[in-house]
């Protein structure tokens, strides 16, 4: 590669992708580079620099020798794995929750067709239906064989892996998915796809999985209203999906299961509110909360994608694990529902000094004649000043203000795992968290985090048990949130939360010396409690996720 490397080509080349891994001739080549070129990079370009370097190392052998390459036993699956192609382990329990979600999405797709909701081959967009040239309508003849993995069945699930690094993903949906039609195994790296081909024929699938060379959103758009279209759509970029969105909520067959991982928890949380808006249509801010409004931000998002094209989604599953968050989510179609849609937003104010959060719907519903209408809600809901604490309000939204789950999906999918447990080594961990998401209050959206507000008010840390049993002897509904060690959902008011905080000051106070007057602490602590705080020990206040943890 010449020194004269133009910086319009590594901005190219930053768009494209990022990894590591730098063979010695490439490591010459990019220390003369960053010298000539790039001292004012930041490090993040001169990783995909090297990865270019690397990938396409100039002796003509992109993937290097065979020899060199790691094997990795995933499951069901062996794969070959250079080093110049994606891989991270860590993320294997979320190619198990996958695998395992995947699994029972089928399951359920079957018993669909045979409760009559949808006809065999009757998935495709209402948009497309009675385009006859474009999709068929053919009857499978296995009803009454037991459904294996690693057996085609014509007219059955379709799945697309639009980002698939070496197909690892992709191997192991084939071998341990029963009921499949199809996978097609994309990526837009060549060195990928050269990889992800000689995994498939490791594994003998080459008659169920397909490799293929291109854009994602390309590929999604090319399926759509046609015979190829998906049933299973999985986007698992690096950083955000958002350009997938569009291509992914259109191109999906009717009902179909759309699995969408984000890695940019850091803009999703806050750091970056402008780019967060940008991305995905919501500012973002910092809060306690912060990791669950990043699932509802990208499923708020999703929302507002598919009904652009009379569609709308059910989450089934959304779990931040990790460094990421990824969402499950059913996509179906009708006008409808897509009308009732307003009703599922809300925005959130969240106060600056003390963290208290107030959601507000961001439609209501009003009679008219025989039916109703739909039109703005009322507002604010918060006064100019927190009532708690003095301080100001910042307005976010909207987001996804209805539930994150379909707890049923996600104790089959429990259940699944528990009878499947060799095929998932991460199993103890999603049974953990899945019970854990099964036990969440689904109608209480965000959670408080007991750490925040002791340190609000500068009282040493009470303990969860304790302040659930307070909520739960106040009568109030409680549980945990998966998002987020020692977070507490419950339906009671701030005001009652700052009740259980002003009780337990009383038994333990802040040391005044902290209590500056006109502070956020120090204003909290000026009201009297109104409820009935009792810290005594409530039987419901240990979770049977933890129980069994
Ligand atoms: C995080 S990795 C995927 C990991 C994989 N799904 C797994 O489970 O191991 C992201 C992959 O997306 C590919 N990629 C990035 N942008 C793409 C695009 N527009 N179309 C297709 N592939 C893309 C990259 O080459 C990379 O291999
Ligand atoms: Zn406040």
């Amino acid at each position: 590669m010449s020194h004269k490397l133009r910086s319009s080509r590594i901005d190219a080349l930053v768009r494209c992708c990022h990894s590591v891994n730098l063979c010695q001739k490439s490591t010459m080549l990019f220390q003369s580079i960053s010298r000539l070129r790039l001292q004012s990079f930041p490090r993040r370009t001169i990783r995909i620099v090297q990865f270019h370097i690397n990938c396409n190392s100039f002796n003509g052998n992109k993937l290097g020798d065979v020899s060199e390459y790691k094997i990795i036993n995933e499951g069901k699956a062996e794969i070959l794995q250079p080093s110049c192609v994606f891989y991270n382990p860590v993320q294997e329990f979320g190619r198990d929750l996958t695998v395992a979600a995947v699994a029972n999405f089928v399951q359920i797709r079957q018993q669909e067709i045979k409760d009559g909701k949808f006809k065999k081959g009757q998935y495709l967009t209402k948009t497309f239906q009675g385009n006859s040239d474009r999709r068929s309508t053919k009857e499978t003849s296995h009803d009454d064989e037991i459904i294996q993995a690693g057996k085609k069945y014509e007219n059955e699930i379709s799945i697309l892996e639009g980002l698939s690094a070496s197909g690892l993903r992709s191997i192991r949906f084939g071998l341990e998915v029963p009921g499949v039609k199809r996978i097609v195994t994309n990526d837009f790296d060549k060195a990928a796809v050269d990889i992800i081909q000689k995994n498939i024929e490791r594994n003998k699938l080459d008659h169920l999985v397909t490799s293929s060379l291109g854009d994602a959103s390309m590929v999604m758009h090319m399926s759509k209203g046609t015979d190829e279209a998906f049933d299973v759509i999985d986007v698992d970029p690096y950083g955000s999906p958002a350009q997938f969105l569009d291509a992914a909520v259109q191109s999906i067959n009717e009902g179909g299961l759309l699995c969408v991982t984000c890695t940019d928890m850091a803009v999703l949380c806050g750091n970056n509110p402008e780019s967060c808006r940008a991305r995905y249509g919501t500012m973002s801010h910092k809060s306690s909360y912060c990791k669950e409004m990043a699932l509802r931000i990208l499923l708020q998002s999703i929302e507002t994608t598919a009904n652009k094209y009379t569609r709308y989604i059910v989450p089934m599953i959304s779990i931040r694990a990790d460094f990421y968050i990824r969402v499950f989510v059913r996509v179906f179609e009708s006008a409808e529902k897509v009308k009732l849609s307003s009703l599922k937003f809300g925005n959130v104010y969240h106060c600056m000094g003390c963290g208290s959060f107030t959601l507000q719907k961001l439609a209501r519903k009003i009679p008219k004649r025989n039916a109703f209408h739909i039109v703005a809600e009322y507002g604010p809901p918060v006064s100019d000043k927190c009532e708690h604490c003095n301080q100001r309000h910042q307005v976010v939204g909207p987001v996804w203000a209805d539930r994150l789950h379909d707890v049923d999906f996600v104790n089959k999918v429990i259940n699944y795992v528990q009878e499947n447990k060799d095929d998932f080594q991460t199993h103890r961990r999603i049974m953990g968290m899945l019970s854990l998401i099964s036990e969440e209050l689904q109608d209480s959206p965000m959670y408080y985090l007991i750490e925040d507000l002791c340190k609000a008010v500068h009282i040493s840390q009470m303990k969860q048990q304790m302040f659930m049993s307070a909520l739960l002897n106040a009568g109030f509904e409680v549980s945990m949130s998966h998002a987020e060690q020692n977070s507490i959902k419950t339906n009671a008011s701030n005001r009652d939360i700052w009740d259980i905080i002003r009780s337990w000051e009383k038994l333990h106070p802040a040391r005044q010396l902290r209590l500056v007057p006109g502070s956020v602490a120090a204003n909290i602590l000026s009201q009297d409690p109104v409820l009935d705080v009792s810290f005594d020990q409530h039987p419901g206040a240990k979770q049977e996720s933890k129980k069994a943890a």
